[in-house]
């Protein structure tokens, strides 16, 4: 059941958390959502802080102990998620792969942002391949999660160019400052529809 009101919206990190940062403070005023929740699969995560530092609860499964026994580091990701409500789920920067039990849980309002231009990179070194294959232009897509890795329906994506002596560090500092303003303006028209 979707939450009269305002949307509850919980998001997972693994690192610094700059595109939770801009999903949290876009969710003000008329948004027709609000941050209720931070997670992480590290204690460490810098995210973690920066959620805090905004009065946003937070919360860490850290993944190690459970080894390969995914399921169970899922349960509990599961039981701290659900215990705030959330009608949407965003992934930012959330780099544990997850299972189809924990993406059927979330089916329909789990959504995700991929630095590359889905189809194209899906995984990891998004930046490196685009350069290796000679790219023109670079950037960042929101989907919605389903059971493949970097898949589901598109909701947007933002285009930056790829310039000269462009390292994978100069490209992805580029395509971080579109996805920090594609993000919020994806998950509040999803917000608005759900
Ligand atoms: C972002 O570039 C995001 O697109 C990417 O990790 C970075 C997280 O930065 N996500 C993935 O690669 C997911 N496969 P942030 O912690 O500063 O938001």
């Amino acid at each position: 059941m979707v939450s009269n009101g305002p949307k509850r919206v919980a998001i997972l990190v693994s690192g610094g958390g700059s595109n939770m940062v801009k999903l949290v403070e876009s969710m003000t005023g008329d948004h027709p959502a609000r941050a209720v929740l931070v997670g992480s699969n590290d204690h460490g995560a810098g995210g973690l802080k920066r959620a805090e530092e905004m009065g946003v609860p937070t919360f860490a499964v850290d993944h190690r102990p459970f080894g390969k026994d995914r399921a169970a580091f899922e349960a509990e990701l599961i039981r701290h998620l659900d215990a705030a409500r959330p009608d949407i789920l965003c992934l930012a920067g959330f780099m544990r792969i997850l299972t189809p039990t924990f993406i059927n849980h979330y089916a329909g309002r789990m959504l995700n942002i991929h630095p590359s231009l889905l189809p194209k990179y899906k995984g990891l070194h998004t930046h490196a391949r685009a350069l290796e294959a000679g790219d023109s232009e670079a950037g960042c897509t929101v989907h919605e999660v389903t059971a493949e890795l970097d898949d589901g329906p598109i909701l947007g994506q933002a285009r930056v160019p790829v310039v000269p002596d462009d390292t994978p560090e100069t490209l992805a500092a580029r395509v971080l400052a579109e996805e920090h303003k594609l993000y919020p303006a994806m998950l509040r028209k999803f917000a608005e529809a759900l």
